[in-house]
């Protein structure tokens, strides 16, 4: 079941991170995150989380992960689908995100939730690696 992450889910945040992706996001980052005031952010109660910012008219999927043991049961999906509800009953009409161009199953995820590539951002990462920026017409 989704719902709104708190501060209080920093720490399952930051234990995904660490296991399902590249453990950029410390828990005080996240937790530091999850309270300034455009933030929206929702979990599914079992480590799968997105993270992402609303200002004005324009939302940024900042990080969504599930923890490897719950990969592949669509979890991702029920998450960011919940998140363009979300983005567009608070008044966004354009979402965006940065993603590794070397992260495909990411990039497979947002292709089937409508997104498009949209730019490049080069050497975007600290390990050089680029982002895709990817936007979305909510
Ligand atoms: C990307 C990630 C969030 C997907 O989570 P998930 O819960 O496994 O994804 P879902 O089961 O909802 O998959 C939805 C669709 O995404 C695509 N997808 C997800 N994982 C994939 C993979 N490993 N390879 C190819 N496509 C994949 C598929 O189209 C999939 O649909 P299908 O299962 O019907 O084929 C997960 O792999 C993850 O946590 N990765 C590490 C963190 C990360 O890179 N986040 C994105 C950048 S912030």
């Amino acid at each position: 079941m989704i719902r709104e992450a708190t501060p209080a889910d920093a720490a399952v945040m930051a234990d995904t991170e660490a296991r399902a992706g590249r453990g950029a996001w410390t828990e005080a980052q996240l937790r530091e995150q999850l309270q300034v005031p455009h933030a929206m952010a929702w979990t599914d109660g079992e480590g799968g989380f997105a993270l992402s910012t609303v200002v004005l008219d324009e939302a940024e999927l900042l990080l969504i992960a599930v923890p490897p043991e719950r990969q592949r049961q669509g979890r991702a999906r029920a998450l960011l689908q919940h998140a363009q509800r979300a983005w567009a009953a608070r008044g966004a009409t354009r979402a965006l995100l940065e993603v590794r161009v070397d992260n495909a199953p990411a990039q497979a995820l947002y292709r089937a939730e409508g997104w498009s590539p949209a730019g490049l951002r080069r050497r975007y990462y600290r390990d050089g690696t680029d982002a895709i920026i990817m936007d979305l017409d909510l």
